[in-house]
């Protein structure tokens, strides 16, 4: 049977997934949202591939729990970095930080992420969805790129979603101001516009030596949307988990995509897990793409970065 492209998903979710035994020794892997789910599951998998940890976490105690838990079992180090990517000063503070204390960054992995199910503003003014699973990244990377780039050949994964093609990106409306809040379209926005950037990052990064992929970790049993009301987490627990898989195997996928030795040159690709899928096409639109470059870089206040 031939899947039309938008419902490409579904077959390739049940298809074999690829791993890797290449090693990752002493290579500097800088982490965000390592304290549960899929990032927890690619720091553990990285760790026990041997990579130098720096993981940027929001909350510090379960931070210090998932250090001490991977450098008692594993060979590596791990440094922790805390910072609430809702707050632009603290990507830019913990961006600073990293340049100061590493002078090689060799992957990038961008996970941090949030569903809210209803509309909340950062108090730069921008809606947190959108924010924390987008901006922050799109601002983190920006700071963190000269380091990668001199740390070449160097890894950038954006770890998106299949959300992206519920869409909702409206660049007239980012803030849903105009339009009701939808918690899944809020979301989807979100990794629309994170995957749109994708795209013009790989385009400035050709020759380089770095590259950038964004992959969907798997429908994957994690706490996403759990700080959202009691009803909606009884939804998610009882009706929702049982139909999802073990985070384990995002993290395995992760560590494909950064240590696989042919993954080192292919970029500007969307993987649902490990296979290489094309995403929805309003997920494609390199007018649009150009545009959320743009008004990333107002939001985020480009003229400091270049500064
Ligand atoms: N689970 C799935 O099936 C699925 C499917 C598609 C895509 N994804 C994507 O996978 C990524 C990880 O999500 P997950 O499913 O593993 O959810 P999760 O278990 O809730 O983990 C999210 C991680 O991001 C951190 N985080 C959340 N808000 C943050 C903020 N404001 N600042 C800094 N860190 C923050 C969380 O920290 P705390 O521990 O402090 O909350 C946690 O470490 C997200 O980008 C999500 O969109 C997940």
């Amino acid at each position: 049977m031939k899947w039309p492209d938008e419902l490409i998903f579904i077959p390739n979710s049940r298809m074999a997934q690829k791993t890797t035994t290449a090693r990752m020794d002493r290579r500097v892997c800088v982490l965000t949202g390592a304290t549960s789910g899929v990032g927890y599951h690619a720091a553990k998998r990285l760790a026990e591939g041997g990579a130098r940890l720096v993981l940027v976490c929001r909350n510090a105690e379960k931070a210090a729990r998932v250090k001490a838990e991977l450098e008692s079992e594993h060979q590596t180090s791990v440094r922790i970095l805390q910072a609430d990517f809702s707050h632009l000063a603290e990507v830019r503070k913990t961006a600073a930080v990293i340049l100061e204390e590493y002078p090689r960054i060799d992957m990038l992995i961008n996970n941090a992420g949030i569903h809210n199910t209803r509309r909340t503003l950062t108090e730069d003014g921008v809606e947190t969805v959108f924010c924390v699973n987008h901006l922050a990244s799109f601002l983190f990377t920006r700071l963190l790129l000269p380091r990668i780039l001199e740390s070449a050949p160097a890894r950038i994964i954006q770890v998106n979603s299949q959300g992206h093609r519920f869409g909702g990106l409206d660049l007239n409306d980012l803030n849903w101001d105009k339009r009701r809040y939808r918690g899944l379209q809020g979301y989807g926005a979100s990794k629309v516009a994170q995957l749109l950037t994708v795209w013009e990052l790989t385009d400035r990064l050709k020759g380089t030596g770095v590259t950038i992929n964004a992959m969907h970790p798997g429908a994957v049993r994690t706490n996403i949307g759990m700080n959202n009301g009691l009803l909606y987490q009884w939804y998610q627990r009882y009706l929702i988990w049982p139909t999802l898989k073990d985070p384990r195997i995002s993290g395995e996928a992760i560590y494909y995509l950064a240590a696989a030795p042919e993954m080192a040159e292919v970029s500007g690709r969307f993987f649902n897990l490990t296979i290489d899928e094309k995403p929805a096409s309003h997920a494609l639109d390199r007018k649009i793409g150009n545009q959320v470059w743009v008004i990333s870089e107002i939001l985020i206040g480009l003229a400091e970065i270049n500064g």
